[in-house]
């Protein structure tokens, strides 16, 4: 048997099952120990588990490995041109078809997991958890787009007319939109700008990220086959100098933007200087995301959704903790209580289901993390660091600072950071959390109600989380994004997300 890797025994991304249609209808990591009695034909399987078929399924797929490649400039001109011409029919569909396509998009994800993991894992590095649950949530995305787009876009708002006029608002797509995407999520988020973009009534043209260009083309494939026009999708690959060629082009709409708050101001001052209509930016950045612990947190419970929160993904999320503000009088015990569990993880391969942190995206990842921690090997004090194969492959680190301020910039990877704080100066820790000036996500373990309440109602970053771990927001249940250098918002999963892709419309007829 397989040794069951301990990340996956429990739904280590949902705390609760959320019961709503649009929950993709992928397995959640403890149904896949369930016994799996009859096969299609029922046939008896005796004590095959749904993880055994997930695995020979993965194992049997042939993912698309060919190279992609890179568009030139002027192709990425040509793909504005095109999808503009494809605004007209696109933006005419009814809502009802357009969320219809969405949710064939899903369906299809859903019934071909396998080929999409095999291509998660060999493209991404995604251990196989990390790819279930980006299927799980891109399948959600599409699933609860079109549900909100067939309120919001499936009929006219009346208006009062007091004056005896008919007044109505209508929301309606912007024209091309661009969707920049990054490789930590290159499914998922992929998926998430293009099909909110697409419900709206905008024509999209696509650029992932340079490192995921293979899943991005199935994504566009897939996209097509469920109903998308193909004048109305377009995929445009390359590095960021195609994505900076595509934002300057003179008839796009909108900017829809995932990575680092670096770009994201670059993007904006493209944007800024063109002439002509103005174009919105909706951009979902970084962070230096905290979480603190006081004396009241219990350990075990604080050890395990800090291991979660910080290593998982090999630390590659940008909801990922990266300083962790312990209070002074259990810090020696919960930083041992994490090393502890930190010294549980088995890294390497991502297609060995026990394992539980793959490799980093590239060799230029690598390259910043392993400076950042020989850097904090002579600035801070070393309390963990994990072994990691040959390759392109870093082990887990725990390093404690003087100060929190010795970490200027988000480091994308598994590193954590730990800062000591005494009872009365937790208004310094928030006050170190404000200034990073970063805002997306928050941990919080406290059994104390008022600290709780004193922290959020402080504390403006995007996504807050109490007594659990800090990744993983599910569509739809957790709406996830942060403000100040983390993004502009809207939420992407939230009820709010979809009409910053649109235009509203007042029409007034004298009766
Ligand atoms: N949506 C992801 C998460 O919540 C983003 O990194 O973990």
């Amino acid at each position: 048997r397989v040794p069951v890797p301990a990340l996956l025994k429990r739904p280590v991304d949902l705390i609760v099952r959320p019961d709503h249609a649009h929950h993709a209808r992928i397995p959640l990591p403890g149904d896949l120990f369930a016994p799996e009695r009859h096969n299609s034909a029922g046939i008896e399987f005796g004590e095959r588990t749904a993880l055994d078929r997930l695995l020979a399924d993965v194992k049997a797929a042939t993912p698309d490995l060919k190279p992609v490649p890179d568009a030139t400039p002027e192709q990425a001109g040509a793909a504005v041109v095109a999808a503009r011409a494809g605004f007209a029919g696109w933006s005419r569909t009814p809502a009802w078809t357009r969320a219809a396509a969405l949710e064939q998009a899903a369906h299809l994800l859903e019934s071909r997991s396998a080929q999409y993991i095999a291509l998660l894992q060999r493209e991404g590095g995604k251990t196989l958890d990390d790819a279930l649950s980006e299927l799980r949530e891109a399948a959600d995305f599409c699933r609860y787009y079109a549900a909100q787009g067939r309120k919001l876009f499936g009929s006219e708002t009346a208006m009062p007319g007091p004056t005896g006029e008919s007044n109505t608002l209508a929301l309606r797509g912007r024209g091309v939109f661009i969707a920049i995407s990054p490789w930590n999520f290159p499914l998922a988020i992929f998926l998430g700008q293009v099909t909110a973009a697409l419900m709206a009534g905008n024509s999209v043209v696509a650029k992932p990220a340079e490192q995921t260009p293979r899943i991005a083309r199935e994504a566009v494939a897939l996209l097509h086959e469920a109903g998308i026009p193909r004048s109305a999708l377009h995929l445009v690959t390359g590095d960021g100098r195609i994505g900076a060629a595509l934002t300057a082009q003179p008839d796009i709409a909108g900017v829809v933007f995932t990575g680092s708050t670096e770009v994201a101001r670059h993007i904006n001052r493209t944007l800024a200087a063109k002439d002509g209509p103005i174009v919105p930016l909706i951009a979902e950045t970084g962070g230096i995301n905290a979480m603190i612990a006081d004396a009241t947190a219990l350990p075990e419970q604080v050890a395990d959704d800090v291991v979660t929160s910080a290593f998982r993904s090999a630390g590659q999320r940008c909801s990922a903790l990266r300083l962790l503000f312990v209070q002074e009088d259990v810090a020696d015990r919960m930083i041992e209580m994490i090393a502890g569990a930190a010294r549980e993880l088995k890294i390497g391969d991502p297609a060995d289901v026990a394992t539980h942190v793959g490799p980093v995206i590239d060799n230029e990842a690598k390259q910043r993390l392993d400076a950042h921690i020989a850097r904090m090997k002579s600035e801070a004090r070393l309390h963990f660091a994990g072994t990691a194969p040959q390759g392109c492959f870093v082990a887990p680190h725990i390093f404690e600072l003087r100060d929190a301020g010795q970490l200027t910039e988000e480091v994308f990877g598994p590193i954590l950071h730990v800062v000591r704080y005494r009872a009365e100066t937790l208004g310094h820790v928030l006050q170190a959390i404000e200034r990073t000036a970063y805002a997306l996500t928050l941990g919080v373990h406290s059994r104390i109600d008022d600290t709780i309440e004193a922290i959020i109602d402080r504390v403006q970053v995007g996504n807050i989380y109490v007594n659990r771990n800090m990744i993983g927001a599910v569509v739809g249940v957790q709406p996830f994004g942060g403000n100040g250098l983390s993004g502009t918002g809207p939420k992407a999963g939230g009820p709010h997300y979809l009409a910053r892709f649109a235009t509203e419309q007042t029409v007034t007829i004298n009766t």
